[in-house]
């Protein structure tokens, strides 16, 4: 599943010793696994391999130019949500024609870069979009392939802050609306709108919100072929789950087994022979498990209440914890000796918010002191790329391990970096 794992009483990443890292680069830190990134996205790949998919990892989750090169080398496309993911998609040496661009909220300037970079698509959510990206593409003499994302009001049984696809949230486009649009496409003669998009939302542990989804969407596209329009993308988007505690998620292999029978007969079941693509937008089934956040224990404080092992990385490096309550497990890098007592303590930040944990309740070992490391595992997706300045601190460096090698692939950032940009104002 990955690549952190203890020999001889010592967390490793691939074949390095995490603790070296820590000493070179010093705490916190971002660290990835390049052998957990592209075995993940290989997963993917081979179950789907009879549809020949393009799969778009969602770059959201993890926007490091080494994180997505490693991808792009594999044969990824990004799924991106703005001109800033765009320029970064590009700097990593992403084709533009395997990139989507998703996101309610597009403005002019983005969509004329994305147009002029000759990206694959727009997954548009509302019809003022499509019309905004009809004037441009016309200004600029070119025809741009579109994609409604549709809102097919699916409870993907998921945390309400990830939940995308059902009715009442700010995302897609109601079935009978997109049919309209469909049959009105001539109104918006510089758009081929030729695809479907959906994704639900994000740590969807069963295949059966995907499977209800699918099948709402092949039957509006039957719809649509009885109206002889054709669509050539079909896009099932992301949210296969990750393991971060005592989750049993569906294996890729497992998904496919769901998703491919569905499709048989369709032009998406082999995009060689029948022309029609198959895309997928995964983000934290391959990122999250291929990264650890490191941090140091600052002090270790006992309260009548409970005990509190504070370090010095917290919710602005990682936020998921006190954002969603999302559970990350924690473990010291180097291991105590087995038979050692354990406490029960919350992982708290140096943050001045009582929200600011990485963890609560947490069973480590009495021993650990000032200057220990610990790891949390399953930061590898919406870690670094939430990360924030809050309470002015720069941002950790992101490390990348291949073998016995590391790299750091983002510095620290210093205090010179939280001030960029700013001044004392002249008047
Ligand atoms: C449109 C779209 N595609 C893909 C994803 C990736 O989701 P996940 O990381 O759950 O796979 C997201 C996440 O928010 C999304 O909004």
């Amino acid at each position: 599943m990955h690549d952190f794992y203890y020999k001889k009483g010592e967390l490793y990443c691939e074949q390095v010793p995490v603790a070296e890292i820590a000493e070179q680069v010093g705490t916190p830190f971002y660290l990835y696994s390049r052998k957990t990134i592209t075995e993940h996205y290989a997963k993917l790949a081979k179950a789907f391999r009879s549809a020949n998919p393009l799969i778009c990892f969602s770059m959201k989750s993890n926007s490091n130019l080494a994180f997505l090169a490693t991808l792009i080398r594999e044969g990824a496309g990004l799924d991106i949500v703005s001109g800033g993911e765009l320029y970064r998609a590009l700097n990593a040496g992403c084709p533009p024609e395997k990139i989507v661009y998703a996101g309610v909220g597009k403005t002019k300037a983005e969509i004329a870069q994305a147009i002029d970079a000759g990206i694959l698509l727009f997954n548009v959510e509302s019809i003022p979009e499509l019309e905004t990206i009809d004037a441009i593409a016309r200004s600029k003499r070119k025809v741009v392939n579109v994609s409604l994302r549709i809102n097919p009001d699916i409870d993907p049984k998921t945390h309400r802050h990830i939940t995308t696809g059902k009715k009442g949230t700010k995302f897609g486009i109601d079935f009978q609306t997109a049919f309209e649009i469909y049959l009105e496409r001539g109104d918006l003669p510089n758009l081929n709108i030729a695809g479907i998009h959906v994704h639900i939302g994000s740590q969807i542990t069963s295949g059966e919100p995907f499977v209800k989804a699918l099948k709402k969407v092949l039957d509006f596209i039957k719809a649509l072929e009885k109206e002889k329009i054709r669509i050539q993308y079909l896009n099932l988007g992301g949210g296969l789950a990750a393991v971060y505690h005592e989750e049993k998620p569906q294996r890729a292999d497992q998904y496919a087994a769901k998703i491919l029978p569905l499709i048989r007969k369709t032009r998406f079941a082999d995009r060689k022979r029948r022309q029609g693509m198959l895309i997928f937008e995964p983000g934290r089934f391959i990122a999250a498990n291929s990264g650890i956040f490191v941090t140091s224990v600052l002090y270790v404080k006992k309260t009548r209440e409970k005990n509190f092992i504070i370090v010095d990385g917290g919710m602005n490096d990682l936020i998921r914890p006190a954002l969603y309550d999302a559970y990350h497990e924690i473990v010291p890098v180097r291991e105590h000796e087995k038979t050692s007592t354990v406490m029960l303590s919350d992982v708290v930040g140096p943050i001045c918010e009582s929200g600011d944990f990485l963890g609560t309740g947490r069973k480590l070992p009495s021993g650990l002191n000032s200057g220990d490391l610990l790891a949390v595992f399953g930061a590898g997706a919406y870690g670094f790329t939430m990360a924030s300045q809050y309470n002015s601190r720069p941002r950790p460096p992101e490390v990348m391990a291949s073998g016995r090698y590391f790299e750091v692939v983002r510095t620290r950032e210093t205090y010179r970096d939280l001030i960029r940009g700013e001044r004392p104002p002249i008047f």
